[in-house]
């Protein structure tokens, strides 16, 4: 029996190669593939590779290709529907039953895509024609390159019935046309029509990358609506798929991250300014589908919203329907855009790297939740406390996974402790003006000190940004202990200025060291039963990994080793700055020829020889040598 090339597919996603294969060979990863020895035959030099992005095996001993189907039949000799069989039940996937009327149903299926191939190809002739001046114009004018128009395969719709008149004649059938809605039927009995006019074509691709579907743009702002989009047919359901999943493919593979949009021209401006992963729901709030096709790719992918009023609602609304669904690991991140604009706005007008920033900033769900639930609470007196947390506990019932939900009430309960804790120093009593409530919190997603009595003493006593990056470097460390190994020599030769801060450095890397096979969580309760409860709370709940997402829990250890060093660097450079300051003031307050040495010594350190001419000293590190 045919499967459905679709369900074939599914499984091809959810399973890579490398899972099957791997367990038959031991797989080393050689760039952005896998070798090992060939499974097929005996070998002493590894000559069999493994490409998940591509999906398929390829072993150069015996020439053989192929995916994991055909491993499966060989190395277990199956046929192939057993194959099929076996890997469905592995991904979860019901085997698909065909009847009749489904061999019919394929049959249709593929001259749908037939025309809708050929519509799309019209179209991108279209936009190269006289007529099609003003549409390429309109794409060039949003500055879209050559390139960018050809891999997103964007054309023009011309006025009037051209796909009918062309595709009857080529003998393409009315029902296929009405079908696939490149025709809408016409009403009262009236001739049906091109669905599409006069309009920016913008083809919607399935997993495969095959068009199935259009939206349409018109190009005078006055005409209605902005984007037509194709309705759900028998080839494209609007809630299951992404715009531009098949492209973003091979970037989210390669940067493990997938950038949600929320329109046609975001997820084509991001991808020409290098966000090449980047996807879009079509037209309509994200379905549960459309999450569990996210969480397919990438663990946290991050939604982008505009930060006004309508961008903030629609984030609350993402997050209310991802939160029954969360599992360990896997969650959303929210990169809010500054009020009124899109990513499309920032790539083109503020560049690349302000995207980058943004997408840096994003938000972890469980702040946009509990931000949330703050903005719509007052907290002045004992009951509207206990309101907000019950509120807040409800919140949490609704995860559906236990250790996720007990995470969260953790979690929220911390946070409780810490907001109705008197900050340090307040008055309390009758006199006191300070209030909680209404207003405080009112829905501002961006990150907010004023919640954080702790950090924010400390960050207005941190003007160098030195406190961070110790905070910085012990979190990591607390988060991932197995990089002690690598970080322990130049961490043990740090001092932090934070005194506790500093004990509870040397203390964790001890304990480490003694206990090299810890956990995150044992090494944990160890320091807080050492008394240190208070700063893990403090450092672990701070806003630092705003600044540093490589340090928390969820992130590779590749991330925050990588992370890591760099953040070391940078500690570093600072701290050696702030003595070429003191050894400079040392000087000119005593000029001597030891003191000048001293200074020189580290002012080489700081910026390399042979760059001094003339130059003021330099202590800002940007080392700006004016030539
Ligand atoms: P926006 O109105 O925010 O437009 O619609 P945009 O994406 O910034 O588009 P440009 O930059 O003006 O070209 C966001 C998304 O909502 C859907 C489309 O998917 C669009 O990309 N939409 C919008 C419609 O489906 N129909 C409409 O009439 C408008
Ligand atoms: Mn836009």
């Amino acid at each position: 029996m045919a499967f459905p090339p679709q369900f074939l597919d599914e499984i091809r996603t959810r399973i890579s190669v490398s899972a099957v294969v791997g367990r038959r060979a031991k797989l080393i990863r050689r760039g952005r593939e896998f070798v090992c020895l060939s499974p097929f035959n005996n070998e002493k030099t590894p000559s069999f590779t493994v490409n998940d992005d591509k999906g398929f095996y390829h072993c150069f001993s015996t020439g053989e290709h192929g995916d994991i189907f055909t491993f499966l039949m060989k190395t277990q000799n199956l046929t192939f529907p057993e194959a099929v069989e076996r890997l469905a039940e592995e991904a979860g996937l019901e085997m698909p039953r065909q009847t009749q009327a489904e061999a019919q149903q394929a049959v249709e299926g593929a001259r749908g895509r037939e025309a809708v191939e050929a519509a799309c190809a019209l179209y991108e002739q279209a936009l190269r024609e006289p007529a099609g001046k003003r549409a390429l114009e309109y794409l060039q004018g949003r500055g879209l390159t050559e390139e960018t128009i050809k891999r997103f395969r964007l054309g023009y719709a011309p006025n009037g019935n051209v796909v009918k008149t062309k595709f009857l004649a080529r003998g393409v059938t009315q029902d296929v046309l009405l079908e696939t809605r490149l025709l809408s039927p016409g009403k009262d009995g009236r001739e049906s029509f091109d669905f599409f006019r006069n309009r920016v074509m913008f083809p919607i691709f399935d997993l495969r990358g095959r068009p199935i579907a259009f939206g349409g743009r018109v190009m005078d702002p006055e005409e209605q609506p902005k984007y037509l989009n194709s309705p759900d047919t028998p080839l494209f359901h609007k809630g299951q798929l992404l715009y531009g999943l098949a492209l973003a493919r091979e970037a989210v593979a390669e940067k493990k991250e997938i950038i949600v949009a929320e329109g046609y021209m975001d997820v084509i401006a991001l991808a020409q300014a290098g966000f090449a992963n980047a996807v879009a729901p079509l037209g309509t709030a994200m379905t549960e589908s459309q999450l569990e096709l996210l969480w397919r790719m990438s663990p946290e992918p991050i939604l982008c919203f505009d930060g006004d009023r309508a961008g903030r609602a629609a984030a609350l609304r993402a997050a209310e329907r991802a939160l029954p669904l969360l599992k360990p690991g896997m969650s959303l991140r929210f990169a809010m855009m500054p009020a009124g604009k899109d990513p499309d706005d920032i790539c083109r007008r503020e560049g690349p790297a302000a995207m980058a920033q943004v997408l840096a900033e994003a938000l972890p769900l469980s702040d946009v939740m509990w931000k949330q639930l703050l903005s719509e609470h007052q907290t002045d007196t004992p009951e509207r406390r206990a309101g907000l947390e019950k509120a807040v506990m409800a919140k949490a019932g609704v995860i559906s996974d236990e250790a996720v939900q007990a995470q969260y009430r953790r979690l929220f309960k911390d946070r409780l402790f810490e907001l109705f804790r008197p900050a340090p120093g307040a008055k309390i009593g009758p006199w006191s003006k300070k209030q909680g409530g209404k207003g405080n919190f009112s829905g501002n997603f961006r990150p907010q000190t004023s919640q954080k009595p702790v950090t924010t003493q400390r960050t207005s006593s941190d003007p160098t940004g030195q406190g961070t990056r110790e905070r910085i470097l012990l979190v990591t460390l607390l988060n991932h202990p197995g990089l002690r190994d690598h970080v322990e020599e130049r961490l043990g030769g740090l001092s932090f200025a934070d005194s506790r801060l500093d004990s509870l450095r040397q203390t964790a890397l001890m304990h480490i060291a003694q206990n090299p096979e810890l956990d995150f969580e044992a090494l944990r309760a160890h320091l807080a039963k050492l008394g240190f409860a208070e700063e893990l709370g403090n450092l672990l709940n701070s806003d630092i990994y705003v600044h540093a997402h490589f340090a928390r829990l969820a992130a590779s250890m590749d991330e925050a080793t990588v992370g890591w060093d760099h953040t070391f660097t940078l500690c570093q450079r600072a701290e050696l700055e702030a003595d070429l300051k003191r050894a400079q003031e040392e000087m000119t307050e005593n000029p001597s020829e030891e003191t000048f040495a001293a200074f020189k010594a580290l002012q080489d350190q700081v910026r390399p020889a042979g760059d001094l001419d003339g130059d003021e000293p330099d202590f800002d590190g940007t080392s700006h040598h004016k030539r």
